[in-house]
């Protein structure tokens, strides 16, 4: 699937917004992605605000990109079973690899583990308590050329056995 290979973080955007159809069929992809027990336990926050995109540039330690994209979506879980923060994995590449398809630039920001990002994350948005923040997804027309990956090692395959 060429999507695999062609997504790249990116982290410089054009200022061009991104049309609510395209937002809900990112969300819709990780709405579909796999998850334990199917608990499927993502909610979204989308953030178009330029000044609240502004703000979580600054929460956000490695987040700079944000204060110039057109679209951040935030990955909340309420957590039912231990397997939770793989099925948002699962959903957040879901949310890639759909954003790459629309031809959108993206870039997965993570939040948990880091306590203090994420509290800071959960007073500015109101999240109740018993949901976590998993992580961001920066969205916008990238504004930089990034090559195909092509990561491709056979020397970590191992076959029947270590
Ligand atoms: C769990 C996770 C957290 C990440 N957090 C950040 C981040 O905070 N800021 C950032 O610029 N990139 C972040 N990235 C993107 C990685 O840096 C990137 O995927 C990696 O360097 C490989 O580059 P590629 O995505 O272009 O293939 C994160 C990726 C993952 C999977």
């Amino acid at each position: 699937m060429d999507e695999i290979y062609k997504r790249r973080s990116i982290r410089s955007f054009k200022d061009e917004i991104v049309e609510d159809k395209d937002i809900e069929a990112i969300i819709k992809a990780g709405m579909n992605a796999p998850s334990a027990k199917n608990n499927e336990p993502w909610q979204f926050i989308v953030v178009k605000d330029k000044d609240t995109l502004f703000h979580l540039s600054t929460i956000k330690l490695y987040g700079k990109m944000l204060k110039e994209a057109a679209c951040a979506i935030v990955l909340v879980a309420k957590p039912k079973m231990i397997f939770w923060q793989q099925d948002m994995a699962a959903c957040c590449e879901n949310m890639l690899l759909e954003a790459t398809h629309l031809d959108l630039g993206s870039c997965w920001c993570g939040v948990k583990p880091l306590e203090r990002e994420e509290e800071r994350l959960r007073d500015f948005f109101s999240v109740p308590d018993d949901y976590y923040i998993f992580g961001l997804v920066a969205l916008g027309y990238a504004d930089e050329e990034k090559d195909y990956n092509n990561k491709f090692d056979k020397s970590l395959i191992h076959y029947e056995t270590w």
